[in-house]
């Protein structure tokens, strides 16, 4: 039911906006207010008079809707009449950090064109926010969330690139580091002093009680580099009697206390500040960290989904054209409620990273066995039609081997085993491995390991050219395509990791910027090799070869409505447990079945399998070798390689 509204809204909304843009606000207040209000009540019910609060945080989106400049209203406009423009079959996503890209955000700019060839239509630049200075967890620690980092440009800047973004028809994508602040950021500073209005901004201790019975069940994020979730004050660098203050990354980094309804106003407002700026779609990182409860791993809590709850509400009444994304790298049941499915819908973020797709390709890869994966794949809920996935392969980050113990069990493989095996095979230990990778956080009291790397050294490029075998490299970049293939067809918003598009290898000299030295996630965030990408309009090379397949990718996803976001992927069940294969089925459209193929020898795909998907007369839509190879009703597909399969 939606509550009443009240008068002085309704003619604040309209002599603020005007008749036409007033009405269209209180008619999406009128859709948000009772979300909002239920999630309030569920996080703050205690600690304030929610309706008072509630009105507040209203009359803040208003404020942000009055501000928010005309071409981003037009924006909000187009996409009120097409909310679905990010589930479109077009969209490809590219991310990257804009120094390592391109020196800065001019220089961002004048490398449009570049991801124009790509068919990007979503561009993710890493944190961009004025970030501490000297180690800095690669932006996550910011100081403040009103300038753009000085060594990147200006907010002007960064309102002229989202300006020429947009008459490209490109979505800009822009970090927001919602748990923590750096140390130094003034709410950090002012609370260290002893401010009171700021003391409970944060997560303060007298001594070691509350954090020993916290750590009892929290898990150590960084335990190499960043053991334990709690730093030690020295005298001095707080109020007198705080020692300990909560930080569940790094020392630099202090997480908020959102119990507090303070953080969530301000928050709200650098949230609503940042997008009137131009940015489209907001990546909240470290969403599942925002709520703490003793006795648990503080992650995925119910009122942390409640927050991003509240903010989805208010962020769709001040700016309808703006889309949060959730990081939240968790188990694959933890995965889908980020996304609003929870016991009933309840609209929280439109897109989330596809983290299971992710470890169940490289594990696949590394067992040259699907079976885990069409496992995992195949039973996990769907999310909501509204809201979909970003699917990669790469990112920024280490890949956690989150392979949930259930679903190893279920096709009879150890599950600590199997991680183990993962992070062997991935950092090039386990006998026969391609994979030239890093351990990253080995945690030996715990037995588990993470990889650093990038996807062309992980998947044998690397390895291939060190030892002059052409051949390996060849089918390093099959490999490398496939995975692609792959992330363009599961369902979801494909990124490509920048450099992936030239197979650029992981950074030999990551090491070498002292702040970087003691995370080797720095392997696969090289600077980009514009020798090498210059180089990818000649087949002959591997950048030709890997820039143009992509290229490709995109062109077939975008002629085909049945991989739109908003279509259905179902996963089957091939005789051959080498072979991962998908149906994407759409109302408007012809069914697609992917197939890929995780074997160093060719696999054949029984006829059942196309009858599975609705394919009666096969039709080629793309594939490794560029035809449908039919053998007695078997489909054929090479080592590493794949086909996408339509029906007239
Ligand atoms: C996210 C980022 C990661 C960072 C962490 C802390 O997980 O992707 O790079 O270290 O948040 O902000």
């Amino acid at each position: 039911m939606t509550p009443p509204r009240d008068d002085a809204v309704t003619s604040r909304a309209l002599d603020r906006l005007g008749a036409l843009e007033g009405a269209a606000f209180l008619a999406r207040l009128d859709l948000v207010q009772g979300d909002l209000v239920e999630a309030l009540t569920a996080v703050y019910a205690d600690r304030v008079d929610v309706s008072s609060f509630a009105a507040d945080l209203v009359g803040d989106a208003l404020d942000a809707a009055v501000a928010r400049p005309l071409p981003l209203r037009v924006l909000d406009r187009r996409r009120e009449v097409d909310p679905a423009w990010f589930l479109r079959q077009d969209m490809v996503g590219y991310v990257c950090y804009a120094d390592r890209f391109a020196g800065d955000l001019q220089g961002v700019a004048k490398r449009v064109d570049y991801l124009g060839e790509l068919g990007v239509g979503y561009l993710h630049l890493m944190p961009l926010l004025r970030p501490r200075e000297g180690e800095n967890d690669g932006g996550y620690a910011v100081q403040d969330y009103d300038a753009v980092d000085p060594r990147l440009g200006t907010m002007t800047d960064l309102e002229q690139l989202t300006g020429l973004l947009h008459d490209r028809d490109i979505a800009l994508c822009v970090d927001l580091v919602l748990n923590h602040t750096a140390r130094e950021h003034e709410w950090a500073r002012k609370a260290a002093a002893g401010d009171p209005a700021y003391r409970d901004f944060y997560w303060f201790f007298r001594d070691r009680t509350e954090p020993d019975a916290y750590e009892r069940t929290l898990p150590e994020v960084f335990p190499d580099m960043a053991p334990g979730s709690f730093t030690y004050l020295p005298p001095g660098e707080a109020d007198p009697g705080d020692e300990w203050v909560w930080t569940t990354f790094h020392e630099f980094q202090w997480d908020l206390n959102w119990t507090n309804p303070r953080v969530f106003r301000s928050m709200l407002g650098v949230l609503l500040t940042l997008a009137n700026h131009g940015v489209d779609i907001v990546r909240l990182d470290a969403a599942p960290f925002l709520w703490k409860r003793l006795g648990t791993d503080c992650q995925n809590q119910p009122e942390a989904h409640r927050i991003l709850q509240a903010l989805r509400a208010l962020v769709r009444l001040a700016m309808p054209g703006v889309a949060l994304k959730a990081e939240a790298i968790v188990g694959p049941d933890q995965l889908v409620p980020y996304l609003g499915a929870h016991e009933r819908f309840r609209p929280e973020c439109d897109l989330a990273y596809d983290n299971q797709l992710m470890v169940m390709l490289w594990s696949a890869v590394a067992s040259r066995d699907v079976r885990l994966s069409a496992h995992a794949l195949a039973r996990r809920p769907r999310p909501p039609a509204q809201a979909t996935w970003v699917t990669y392969i790469r990112n920024h980050d280490d890949i956690g081997w989150a392979v949930a113990d259930e679903d190893a069990w279920a096709v009879g493989l150890d599950p600590f085993r199997h991680r183990q095996f993962l992070a062997s095979y991935f950092s090039g230990r386990h006998p026969g491995s391609f994979a030239e990778g890093a351990d990253f956080q080995a945690n030996p009291a715990t037995g588990d390991a993470r990889t650093s790397g990038s996807a062309a050294s992980l998947l044998g490029l690397e390895d291939a050219l060190e030892r002059g075998d052409a051949g390996a490299a060849s089918v390093a970049l099959t490999r490398l395509e496939t995975l692609y293939a792959v992330a363009y067809s599961f369902g979801g918003i494909p990124l490509v990791y920048m450099g992936d598009e030239v197979a650029m290898r992981s950074d030999p000299d990551w090491a070498a910027v002292p702040s970087h030295a003691d995370d080797n996630r720095w392997l696969h965030r090289p600077a980009m090799d514009w020798a090498a990408a210059d180089r990818r309009a000649d087949p002959s090379t591997t950048e030709g070869r890997v820039f143009s397949a992509l290229q490709r990718l995109a062109a077939a996803r975008a002629s085909t409505e049945a991989l739109r976001s908003d279509g259905t992927t179902t996963v089957l069940h091939p005789r051959s447990p080498h072979v991962l294969a998908y149906v994407r089925t759409h109302p408007r459209a012809a069914p697609v079945l992917g197939l890929a193929c995780f074997s160093d020898t060719e696999a054949l795909v029984e006829h059942e399998v196309l009858e599975q998907a609705g394919i009666h007369t096969p039709v080629l839509l793309h594939s490794t070798t560029g035809r449908l190879d039919l053998r007695d009703g078997m489909l054929w597909l090479p080592p590493w390689g794949f086909a996408w399969v339509t029906t007239p």
